[in-house]
């Protein structure tokens, strides 16, 4: 009924409308010309058009509307928590927070680094790129999330541990949340005040790290349910690095020096933020108990011999050197230096002590 009484409505209205030069005469146009509207004071986040300048971005932005995932679609009830011990449970259950402690940042960093991208009025593409990291980022706090309520319900933090293995377990991820907040604080003052190439320097770094870190845990882990986030999450990540390189070829030229200084810290800077879920994290930045580590090691080793897919010690360090050697070997088209990270014996220029504000990367 609605759609004929429309048609009907819409005949009868079309009888009466005026020609377009008759309404055309309607205008009004002062004697001294239509007035200038003021000037949008920048920063804004209107751009008001949809410039394209690297269209491989564009294309990249093509790809993530199709490639994307789903976390509702993987099977997690196939996954028998049952079958596992409650140690080997709380253990996973750790991992899976400390990857959230850089995955739930995701989404807010990405779409704080968005916001920027339309007050900098970068083109249509660099936007539409940043909207599809933080659509993913969201997604792969959502596998954390469901992983965590699967393993321990009530986790990360709302859990009442039990044993001595889930007070230890609960007390560092206390301590990982307090750092995380630290991260959102440093690197909420510092989005604004970088251009685009420090910025995504600093996350190329976690890009790089994290396709590393989740294509090895896919083919690590024992279980098929893991399997398919590591798989998924991975996918995302390189598209993540893609986006990356391909900014940062249109950006780095134009570097200036001093901002060329700052890069070489902010790729250290990703090293010591990013090894607390890729490796062991040097002493800097984090603020921890000594005990940390100790306790730390002890839940990892559990939740590697659950079958999670974390790799050794030694095969992360490995992973580290090559994520990084692709690094360098980008950096060195555009004469960028790579900092010393002595902890993998891997030399270059000393960048000093790594602070709060220092760190800018994201995973
Ligand atoms: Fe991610
Ligand atoms: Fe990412």
């Amino acid at each position: 009924m609605g759609a004929s009484a429309g048609k009907l409505h819409s005949v009868d209205a079309n009888a009466k409308l005026p020609s377009i030069e008759e309404l055309k005469r309607g205008l009004f146009v002062p004697a001294g010309g239509l007035l200038s509207a003021p000037p949008v004071p920048q920063p804004n986040i209107f751009p008001l058009g949809w410039t394209l300048e690297t269209p491989k971005l564009a294309e990249i932005y093509e790809r993530a509307k199709v490639e994307g995932f789903n976390p509702s679609s993987i099977p997690w009830d196939t996954l028998d928590v049952s079958a596992f011990s409650a140690d080997a449970r709380i253990a996973m259950m750790y991992w899976w927070a400390l990857l959230s402690n850089f995955d739930s940042s995701g989404p807010a960093v990405f779409a704080r680094a968005m916001i920027h991208a339309f007050e900098m009025h970068e083109e249509d593409p660099v936007r539409k790129c940043f909207f599809s990291i933080t659509r993913d980022e969201t997604n792969h706090e959502e596998c954390c999330q469901r992983a965590i309520q699967l393993l321990v319900p009530n986790g990360p933090q709302g859990f009442t541990p039990q044993t001595e293995l889930e007070r230890a377990a609960l007390n560092n991820i206390d301590w990982l949340y307090h750092n995380g907040g630290r991260y959102w604080t440093g690197f909420n003052g510092a989005v604004t005040k970088y251009p685009l190439a420090v910025l995504f320097t600093s996350f190329m770094m976690g890009e790089v790290a994290s396709s590393t870190l989740f294509h090895g845990m896919a083919r690590a882990t024992r279980h098929p349910v893991f399997e398919q986030v590591f798989r998924s999450i991975g996918r995302d990540e390189s598209r993540h690095l893609q986006i990356c390189i391909t900014l940062l070829e249109k950006e780095w030229p134009g570097l200036s020096d001093e901002y060329r200084a700052f890069v070489t810290k902010q790729l250290r800077a990703g090293f010591v933020f990013l090894s607390m879920i890729l490796w062991e994290p040097p002493m800097l930045f984090w603020k921890l108990p000594d005990y940390f580590l100790n306790n730390h090691r002890v839940l990892l080793d559990i939740a590697r011999r659950a079958g999670l897919g974390i790799l050794t010690v030694d095969e992360q360090a490995d992973n580290w050197r090559v994520a990084i050697a692709k690094v360098r070997k980008l950096l060195e088209r555009w004469h960028i230096e790579f900092p010393a990270i002595p902890e993998l014996d891997i030399d270059g220029v000393d960048v000093g002590d790594i602070t709060d504000a220092d760190i800018i990367p994201v995973f």
